[in-house]
């Protein structure tokens, strides 16, 4: 893969005309971009078509957690809409991923719509051990929960997973080569960790095993974020 593939830029915007505006900004450098639920919420699909018609492609990360109908239905909204990639929580079980797993790829087979790749939500990095275990009662480490939720996944045929950076190399180990580890929580060492507790740098992560790096303001806060963006693909070339 080539480094500029390798990066998904997060559209981290409240508005249609804000996010349109910040693609046709880093167009040529980058290839995907990540619509979450802000953006979505307020702009709706039009914004996903107008990436598409400049010739991007799109990460909805809209992290889908409801019942397996639902979620199926919903994924074959975004299948059809010609996503690139989406994602949804593992913690709506096997069933639930399953069902929408079989699903994309029976729509792909009879409607020729390309299969976008399914990734599932772990544990959110927001959520940390004690609040694991005394808030959701989960009683087992937060390594063996992600690596069980991980598991669990790939057994229901999804593409691969969320993943801190630092989970990136366990994951790769126990799971192989063709699962996919997006990781957010990137920031080179020229740039300020913001509210990222354990962030690693670009080279790092892919070092580790990430396949593609969710970056934001690593490179939108920069004074100069183009040059943020093409010392980045220099710090992963080659690996
Ligand atoms: O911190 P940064 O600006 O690079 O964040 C980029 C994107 O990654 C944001 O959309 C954020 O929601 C997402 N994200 C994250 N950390 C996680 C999970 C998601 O920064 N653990």
């Amino acid at each position: 893969m080539e480094e500029k593939d390798r990066i998904i830029l997060a559209l981290d915007v409240a508005g249609y005309d804000e996010a349109l505006e910040m693609v046709k900004t880093f167009q040529d450098q980058v290839h995907i971009f990540k619509v979450g639920l802000e953006l979505f919420t307020a702009a709706g699909p039009r914004i996903v078509d107008d990436i598409h018609g400049l010739g991007k492609k799109v990460f909805l990360d809209l992290k889908f957690h409801d019942i397996p109908t639902t979620v199926l239905k919903s994924a074959l909204v975004a299948a059809r809409l010609g996503v690139y990639m989406f994602n949804l929580h593992a913690m709506g079980g096997f069933e639930m991923m399953k069902r929408t797993a079989d699903a994309l790829s029976e729509l792909s087979l009879k409607e020729n719509v390309p299969r976008p790749k399914l990734i599932a939500v772990t544990v959110l990095t927001s959520i940390d051990q004690y609040a694991l275990r005394d808030e959701l009662s989960v009683n087992v480490g937060m390594t063996t929960q992600v690596k069980h939720l991980a598991g669990l996944s790939q057994r229901a045929g999804l593409d691969g997973v969320v993943a801190s950076p630092e989970d990136a190399e366990m994951i790769r180990s126990r799971f192989g080569k063709d699962f996919l580890i997006v990781t957010p929580g990137i920031r080179p060492h020229w740039a300020s960790a913001d509210d990222q507790k354990r962030a690693l740098t670009p080279r790092e992560a892919i070092k580790r095993g990430a396949d593609y790096l969710v970056i934001g303001r690593a490179v939108t806060a920069q004074p100069d974020p183009i040059q943020a963006l093409k010392r980045i693909e220099e710090e992963i070339k080659g690996f």
